[in-house]
């Protein structure tokens, strides 16, 4: 995969499915299936860090991700998020940060929004680092926000979202994430953009879709929007793992003959 494949699959009307990854095992398994892009989102925050929000991610964190991640999946199309503010303080440092995880192995970086920071998506763009776009809820701004909440319901905040679309497909993204947006607004975005559209909360009618890797194993107990379908019984098959190893050295039966070395 690469950036004219994700253009060439919204030519032809094949979707594209995307999860996040922040880790080498993890990224050996995904290596090994069909799934089209990584993203190592700075959801590593919360899901590997248990933070309250993403803000903590900081551009080293996600150079340290990115680089297990590549080690274990180093033929995959590998896309790195720009972490909180590493974007907002001028081309020059986004360069920086951008250079940072390009050089760890990622083939793209995410950002989320667009107003206030054309400069940087052109900037990245034309030095050769491909950009994914971000809009609806922008996890980063969660506290303008008041919280984690879908966005562009009212009729002026879809037409802002359909703006800052056709803004980033103008500026040169290759693709944008549309995160928790009414089912609606995401199609007409989709339609309206000749770059391909990945949902999240988002509805069917994007051009892929992408999943938080440990929601779609069921990995996560106390979060569970209703857009994050568990793909698996995550939680329970390795609880139950995890008691019968517990029950197997209680009893004895672990290690066996044959497990030990003689
Ligand atoms: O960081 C992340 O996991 C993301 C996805 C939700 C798209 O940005």
């Amino acid at each position: 995969m690469s950036v004219t494949d994700f253009l060439k699959a919204k030519e032809q009307g094949s979707r594209l499915s995307m999860v996040t990854c922040y880790d080498y095992t993890f990224a050996r398994l995904i290596a090994g299936t069909a799934i089209d892009a990584i993203l190592v989102g700075d959801s590593a925050a919360m899901v590997v860090y248990g933070q309250p929000s993403t803000l903590s991610a900081t551009v080293d964190l996600m150079r340290l991700h990115t680089e297990a991640v590549v080690r274990g999946a180093p033929a995959s199309f590998v896309i790195a998020d720009m972490p909180f503010l590493s974007f907002r303080k001028g081309p020059h440092a986004a360069l920086e940060a951008a250079g940072v995880l390009m050089t760890a192995g990622a083939r793209a970086v995410k950002l989320e929004g667009i107003d206030g920071h054309e400069d940087v998506v052109k900037r990245l763009v034309e030095s050769g680092i491909p950009v994914m776009g971000h809009l609806g809820m922008q996890p980063q701004s969660v506290h303008s926000y008041g919280g984690f909440r879908v966005q562009g319901k009212d009729a002026g905040a879809a037409e802002d979202i359909s703006r800052q679309a056709d803004l980033l497909q103008s500026l040169g993204a290759f693709a944008v994430v549309l995160e928790c947006i009414p089912a609606w607004l995401a199609s007409k975005v989709t339609t309206n953009l000749k770059i391909p559209t990945i949902g999240i909360g988002a509805g069917n009618g994007c051009d892929g879709q992408v999943l938080v890797l440990q929601d779609l194993l069921g990995l996560n107990i106390d979060f569970k929007p209703k857009f994050a379908r568990p793909f698996l019984d995550g939680a329970n098959l390795i609880a139950a793992a995890l008691t019968d190893f517990h029950q197997s050295v209680s009893d004895r039966t672990f290690p066996a003959p044959e497990e030990s070395y003689l």
